[in-house]
């Protein structure tokens, strides 16, 4: 990278991950924002955020020379860094798909320049950035280490979170010494603290350790509340008894199974490639089993919950309050909410959904209900026979909810169960 001018910083994907990085990058370099999605780049051209949580005057602040936002690949040739930060989803058979990487690697190298920086941030398998990238750098001509330097470094964005990304350490990796010192130079003008690793390997499972070590204890904790739904003891109050203990315990909270586009995929990519040098991975299969059958049983929660009214889920009128996967997000990736939706629905139940980040059912792969959000007001709340809390956004007004409503379900721990009209789950 030339020393006296501002350097440009390319970043491929801007979704969650990419567009909090362009922000946050445009504080000290030219940026260029790169999507295939041109509804996206328009929007974001426009000046527009397409994220609920991003706020549009931080799009609106942006300074760069270049254009915010392209879908033009030819652009790469004005970069001195590329971030690719690009879904990488499972397969229905639970198979890494690195398609959109492979893709957006394809799309690069023809406009790829001598000095570039290519720093991978989408979560993936060890072996990714030296297998795929490196290897399809390399075969178009480029010395790695010497021409195009690759680093992997792993997005760890909590959407929603307050959080500031450049006080969240970043891991980097390099495939040479080379590729390292030049991701360490690029990122430490926008992060605080650098964690040089010894090799990508390194970078790219420690990432994997990260979400496999939540989804673990994901299952763990939605498994011990289903033991204590047993002994009618309250979950939550033993986890935060638990976890006034100043060392040595971390508390997990536990809910309606596990979402996002993180948790429930990424663990994956490690039993897969563990399958590589015939290994299993039982604990990942295992979380996967558990934070699955949470759903199940909360499903039988609400069954038994009308069993008890002398009601049939059939024909009875139900309440989903929360559609994105966690609190105060527009995400509904993976969310265990669509699930139990369709499930009930599926089994002739009436049911309806209230979601401030949802005015109507997202469309997924999966799930292509055409469904209109339910207003939240008194007399729209008394005419459910339940209302079954599945996430729990702070923007619910949960007193005049617990004031209209006949029973609630609760799976987050917002209402003490003792309570009338109160059942966790
Ligand atoms: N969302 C999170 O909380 C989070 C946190 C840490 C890491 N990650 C990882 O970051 C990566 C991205 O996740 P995300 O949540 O930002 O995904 P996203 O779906 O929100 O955004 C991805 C963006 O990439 C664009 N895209 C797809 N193919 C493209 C192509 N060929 N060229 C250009 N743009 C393309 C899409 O249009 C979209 O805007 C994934 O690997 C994910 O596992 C996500």
């Amino acid at each position: 990278m030339e020393k006296n001018k501002k350097q440009v910083v390319g970043i491929i994907g801007l979704g969650y991950v990419g567009l909090p990085l362009l922000i946050n990058f445009s504080k000290s370099y030219d940026v260029i924002g790169f999507d295939s999605d041109k509804e996206k780049v328009d929007l974001i051209n426009a000046g527009t955020s397409p994220i609920e949580h991003i706020p549009s005057s931080d799009i609106k602040k942006i300074r760069t020379k270049y254009s915010l936002a392209t879908t033009n690949f030819s652009e790469i040739k004005k970069v001195d860094a590329i971030i690719i930060c690009v879904p990488t989803p499972i397969t229905i058979h639970r198979d890494p798909d690195l398609s959109y990487v492979i893709n957006v690697v394809d799309q690069i190298i023809p406009f790829l320049q001598k000095g570039q920086l290519i720093s991978l941030e989408s979560t993936t398998y060890p072996g990714t950035s030296e297998e795929i990238i490196g290897q399809k750098v390399q075969d178009s001509g480029f010395e790695i280490g010497d021409d195009i330097f690759i680093t992997y470094s792993p997005e760890r964005e909590d959407p929603g979170s307050k959080f500031p990304i450049q006080d969240i350490p970043k891991v980097i990796g390099g495939i040479t010494d080379k590729c390292l010192n030049k991701g360490v130079e690029f990122y430490s003008n926008v992060f605080k603290t650098i964690v040089q690793v010894n090799s990508v390997k390194i970078a790219e499972l420690s990432k994997l350790l990260e979400n496999i070590h939540r989804a673990v204890n994901l299952g763990m904790i939605n498994e011990f509340k289903i033991i204590c739904d047993a002994m009618q003891v309250d979950p939550f109050e033993v986890i935060n008894a638990a976890a006034t203990k100043p060392f040595g315990f971390v508390p997990y909270y536990p809910g309606p199974g596990w979402g996002g586009h993180c948790i429930p995929v990424d663990p994956f990519y490690l039993s897969w490639k563990a399958k590589e040098f015939g290994l299993s991975s039982r604990f990942i299969e295992l979380s996967g089993e558990l934070n699955l059958s949470t759903q199940n049983w909360v499903l039988n929660k609400i069954t038994q919950s009308l069993n008890d009214k002398k009601l049939s889920l059939t024909n009875s009128n139900i309440l989903i309050l929360g559609i994105a996967y966690k609190p105060d997000v527009d995400d509904a990736r993976e969310s265990p909410s669509l699930n139990i939706l369709y499930e009930l629905q599926k089994r002739g139940a009436n049911v309806d959904f209230s979601d401030p980040y949802f005015s109507k059912l997202p469309q997924t792969r999966k799930f292509k209900i055409n469904k209109d959000g339910t207003e939240l007001n008194p007399k729209n709340l008394k005419k459910f026979d339940l209302v079954v809390l599945l996430t729990n956004h702070s923007k619910f007004d949960y007193e005049m909810i617990y004031e209209n409503s006949e029973t609630i379900i609760d799976t987050r721990g917002v209402f003490s169960i003792d309570r009338k009209k109160i059942i966790r789950a």
